[in-house]
């Protein structure tokens, strides 16, 4: 079987993103010579957005959008890794979700395996607005990785320059990671469709 491609979206575009690094974390442990031994091979490309513009429906697709939307048509599956915002999924991510929901169940997103992943300072390490992206997902008729769910909460503890250092945390986003990369090649495969 070819590996799987997945990309990621962060859902803060700041330099010194917790949730950046998460993904380049993923990025590292799933890269060939990797860190974690995945019975299935897997790499991660993380997208960058920032070009993306508002949502606009009078303006036509411009390419950061285009671009957007063939990376995430290509990939096998999606990781999403967001803060919270008030209580909520924060705005960059979910235009940028909006440009590539188009058209309507034909989207990028159609089917598109999707597991969500925050890091946050507070306790409850992003659980309301990866509850809120959850939904945003059934609207597009993604399929959504439902088991483990990756709450880290504290997140200020666990990274050093940037970098996932917490041994707690890095066995945890290995078990995510080995229980999501069979989850996407059963759903690919149709084992695990609807
Ligand atoms: C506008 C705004 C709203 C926020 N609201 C919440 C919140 O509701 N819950 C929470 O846990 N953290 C909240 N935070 C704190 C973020 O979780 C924190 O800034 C986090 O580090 C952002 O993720 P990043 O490190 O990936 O940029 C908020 C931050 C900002 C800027």
């Amino acid at each position: 079987m070819a590996a799987l491609k997945l990309v990621g979206l962060s859902g803060s575009l700041r330099r010194a993103s917790h949730n950046s690094a998460l993904l380049r974390s993923v990025q590292q442990r799933l890269a060939p010579g990797k860190l974690l031994d995945t019975p299935i091979d897997a790499t991660l490309d993380i997208l960058d957005y920032r070009e993306v513009p508002l949502y606009n429906d009078d303006i036509e697709r411009p390419a950061s959008v285009q671009a957007l939307d063939q990376a995430l048509r290509d990939a096998d599956g999606v990781i999403l890794a967001t803060p919270e915002y008030n209580y909520g999924v924060p705005g960059v991510l979910k235009n940028a979700i909006d440009w590539a929901s188009r058209p309507a169940y034909k989207s990028a997103f159609y089917q598109k395996p999707v597991g969500i992943m925050g890091a946050s300072p507070g306790a409850i390490g992003t659980a309301r607005a990866q509850g809120q992206l959850k939904q945003v997902l059934l609207g597009m008729a993604s399929q959504v990785f439902p088991y483990p769910e990756f709450n880290l909460g504290q997140a200020g503890q666990r990274f050093k320059d940037g970098e996932l250092t917490d041994p707690t945390t890095l066995e945890f986003l290995d078990k995510y990671l080995l229980e999501f990369t069979s989850w996407v090649a059963r759903v690919r495969s149709g084992e695990e469709n609807p």
